[in-house]
């Protein structure tokens, strides 16, 4: 691996770390995607000794170029130089206690170091040092594990995740990252302490669960998050969308599996999160809505309504951002079944700027999201399905380029219709500037300030509002 470890940063570690005599390795998630290529600008040094000595020194001779952040309690050092961030840390011995994820720290061998990790293609470590420049130490058989696309625990895995059970999220996060699979004593042992999962703080398991969200398939984290029995725990609303009830005959389908088809479909459309979370969200409403009418079949009305407003309460639970992220994928749920229904309807202007009001900028990722929504199996629905959005899409674009209503600003203002009417603040003006409003999206007058002003006045006139400017 000498030929990666070509760059500056790496000879000024090594002659560094040959200097003080300290045995000196790059470790981790670095070693294991340059053997991905994985390009990452992120080093984790491991020494026989000081971490932060070894920093301090590397610092000294990087001189200005270079920027040092000491953490004594971790006995870390982290050094940022151009586009690199290096971690700097002494090898050591962990061990844990039942009730915390905060080990014992001491001293210790690379091997002591390498046995603490948590899988086995994350404890490769590259020698830096000049007699043995990018030698691999692997005791573990990480690279074999690697070219088997495996995830496996240096140690029983029982002792792995009981050590540090967000290891668990991890481990389920790398196979559905890089699309590898568990190992099977390491998938069993998750499903056995699962529930160790517990004490974990919300924040982390976010973290782990927004990275398998931006995973290529997202729905391979998501079904052994399930299988183990770790998304019961963490996310049981989803869980909740799981199976698929049978009454007289008739049959509705399985939101559970459904949901994940959206949210692999729409991951190979687009990285924004917020836009897959509401993939994962869009049908979360359904058990609370469902109903059967003999007539009908299974209901789930309003879905949307009642999956828009659990949306503050699941984020909250899990520590996801209670900002206009949550409002955008609110925003996205409300109004998801809107672009379908349209499509099925002949598809009126006015339907269409409404819409266009509502969704304003998001419409693009609105209708993105509700694509993906149509995963029927039959092939003849979907065709004509999809042949009817069509439209609807060829028809927003239509009505936006001539009524600009995405970005709606109204174009008479409420000190207008004050300074007209000579009217105070008041809830007339409100139902004015509403009137004003409802006759562009129903196209009864253009979006055009002439045609709005003269709206007004006849709406005032019908409302018996004497004009003040004029005698
Ligand atoms: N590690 C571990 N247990 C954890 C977290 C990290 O054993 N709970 C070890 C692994 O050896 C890992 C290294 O610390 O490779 C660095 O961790 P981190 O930077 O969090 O993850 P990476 O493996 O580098 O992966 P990514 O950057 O994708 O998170």
């Amino acid at each position: 691996m000498q030929e990666y470890l070509q760059d500056k940063v790496f000879k000024l570690i090594s002659e560094t770390a040959d200097e003080m005599g300290l045995e000196t390795y790059v470790i981790g998630g670095f070693v294991r995607d340059l053997y991905l290529q994985r390009p990452s600008k992120d080093i984790d040094i491991v020494t026989v000794g000081s971490g932060i000595e070894l920093a301090q020194q590397v610092h000294k001779k990087l001189g200005r170029k270079s920027k040092v952040n000491v953490f004594k309690n971790y006995g870390t050092a982290q050094i940022k130089v151009g586009e690199w961030e290096v971690e700097f840390v002494g090898a050591r011995k962990e061990s844990y206690r039942a009730d915390s994820r905060n080990p014992i720290v001491e001293n210790g061998t690379l091997e002591d170091d390498q046995n603490r990790r948590d899988f086995t293609i994350n404890a490769l470590a590259l020698c830096l040092n000049k007699e043995r420049y990018g030698e691999l130490v692997d005791p573990f058989n990480g690279l074999t594990d690697l070219k088997n696309f495996v995830i496996r625990t240096p140690l029983d895995p029982d002792i792995t995740f009981s050590d540090d059970p967000l290891r668990m999220m991890r481990g389920i996060r790398f196979a559905s990252q890089l699309r590898f699979f568990l190992e099977e004593r390491t998938f069993d042992a998750i499903a056995r302490n699962k529930d160790r999962i517990k004490i974990i703080s919300k924040e982390r398991i976010a973290d782990e669960l927004n990275k398998i969200i931006l995973s290529p398939k997202p729905s391979v984290g998501f079904i052994l998050l399930e299988t183990t029995g770790l998304l019961e725990l963490i996310f049981p609303e989803f869980i909740a969308l799981k199976g698929a009830e049978t009454r007289d005959g008739v049959g509705h389908k399985d939101n559970f599996y459904h949901t994940l088809a959206v949210l692999d479909e729409l991951a190979t459309k687009t990285d924004n999160l917020w836009l897959r979370w509401a993939a994962i969200l869009h049908d979360i409403g359904k058990p609370k809505s469902k109903k059967f009418d003999p007539k009908q079949g299974w209901t789930f009305h309003n879905h949307n309504y009642i999956g828009q407003k659990m949306i503050p309460g699941i984020f909250q639970k899990m520590k996801l951002p209670m900002n206009e992220k949550m409002k955008y994928v609110q925003k996205l749920v409300s109004l998801h079944m809107r672009p379908i229904v349209l499509s099925t309807d002949e598809v009126t202007d006015s339907a269409v700027r409404r819409l266009l009001f509502e969704a304003g900028d998001d419409i693009d990722d609105l209708m993105m999201l509700c694509n993906a929504d149509i995963t029927s199996k039959n092939p003849e629905k979907v065709r004509r399905y999809r042949q009817n959005f069509q439209l609807v899409e060829q028809k927003l674009v239509e009505i936006e380029e001539k009524d600009r209503i995405r970005n709606f600003q109204p174009p008479v203002e409420g000190n207008e219709i004050m300074a007209t009417f000579n009217l105070p603040q008041c809830r007339e003006v409100g139902d004015i500037k509403a009137k004003i409003k409802d006759a562009i999206l129903d196209g009864i007058i253009p979006n055009e300030y002439e045609a709005a002003r003269e709206y007004m006045l006849e709406v005032g006139k019908e409302m018996g509002l004497k004009r003040a400017d004029v005698d």
